[in-house]
């Protein structure tokens, strides 16, 4: 039975004697397992540790602003870096799924390494988990945060790499972040990709397309919210599907929703949600977003399908 006080206690110490007297920087997306890697890390080395969060431009509606309130409110020393034109702009061309996530890791390690080298840090700490070193051994995916694995060696950014929960589940780092006191907001919230919604329009990423995912994202999360569902998201797709709006006929963006159910990501269900949610999402995506004219649900379980549709 895992014990999250212990974990902590033994984390804390690991980490104090792995870091020493330098100085570390933690890349927070807001998400659970790098909120509660920083959190472990500032109780270890405290001021020692920067906190960044880097604004790609992709996250979802509202959230830039949530991490970096969150962080401050634990007192952590924040930098908040606005790379969103450079990340669009490496994304420009590009349309093959694991290019897209090459692109982001690259950018994504290129800007903190130029955050690290400003702070003279020597370690970066970061939220791997089990399941993204099991995925990306098995080669389903290159998560971007699993860098040896897949033969990048830290040491050409210049850096040392910190990764406190490599050897947990999700439920696991869930019952740390509880022990931690952290707001449910965090301890409960919902998994979330690295690669943010690049993932979720398929082919090529444009601040445009952004916009639209970001807005059926926002509407699956409401109309959601009591399911209790592992993961709910919209995904934009690259071609279009013929529609009426407004009396005349449309070319019209396509979106798909997925909601499933899941422990640990490595399978899911998707879940069998109430019709009359489906319509209320559906009617509300095609009503509220003028260039989205259809709307689909996804029924497949994982395996076949991953949860992500790249
Ligand atoms: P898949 O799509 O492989 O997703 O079934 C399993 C879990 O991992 C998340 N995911 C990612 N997380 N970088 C991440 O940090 C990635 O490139 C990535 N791809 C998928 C996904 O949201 C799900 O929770």
């Amino acid at each position: 039975m895992f014990n999250a006080k212990e974990f902590i206690e033994n984390s804390l110490k690991e980490i104090r004697k792995t870091v020493g007297e330098s100085r570390v920087i933690s890349a927070c997306s807001g998400g659970v397992d790098s909120t509660v890697t920083t959190v472990l890390v500032h109780k270890a080395v405290g001021d020692k540790l920067v906190a960044v969060f880097i604004d790609d431009g992709l996250r979802r509606e509202g959230e830039p602003e949530f991490v970096v309130k969150t962080l401050k409110n634990l007192s952590i020393r924040t930098k908040y870096v606005d790379a969103k034109k450079e990340f669009f702009e490496v994304f420009k061309g590009k349309t093959d799924a694991e290019e897209k996530r090459k692109a982001f890791r690259d950018k994504f390690y290129k800007t903190l390494g130029k955050a690290a080298k400003e702070e003279k840090i020597k370690f970066i700490a970061q939220g791997t988990i089990k399941a993204d070193v099991i995925e990306t051994v098995k080669g389903i995916k290159s998560q971007h945060n699993v860098l040896e694995q897949i033969g990048i060696n830290p040491e050409v950014y210049g850096y040392k790499i910190l990764e406190p929960l490599r050897e947990l589940f999700k439920p696991d780092v869930r019952k740390v972040a509880r022990e931690l006191g952290l707001p449910k907001e965090v301890s409960e919230r919902m998994p979330f990709p690295g690669p943010a919604l690049s993932l979720r329009v398929l082919g090529e990423v444009t601040p445009e397309k952004i916009a639209i995912v970001r807005k059926a994202t926002e509407i699956v999360e409401e109309e959601t919210r009591t399911l209790g569902t592992f993961q709910n998201f919209a995904v934009l797709h690259s071609d279009k599907a013929t529609g009426i709006k407004e009396g005349k006929r449309i070319y019209g963006n396509i979106i798909t929703v997925r909601i499933v159910d899941s422990e640990d990501a490595v399978t899911a269900k998707a879940r069998q949600v109430p019709y009359e949610i489906l319509m209320r999402i559906s009617e509300r995506i095609t009503g509220e977003i003028p260039s989205v004219a259809r709307c689909l649900y996804d029924t497949t379980h994982k395996p076949p399908a991953t949860i992500e549709f790249e």
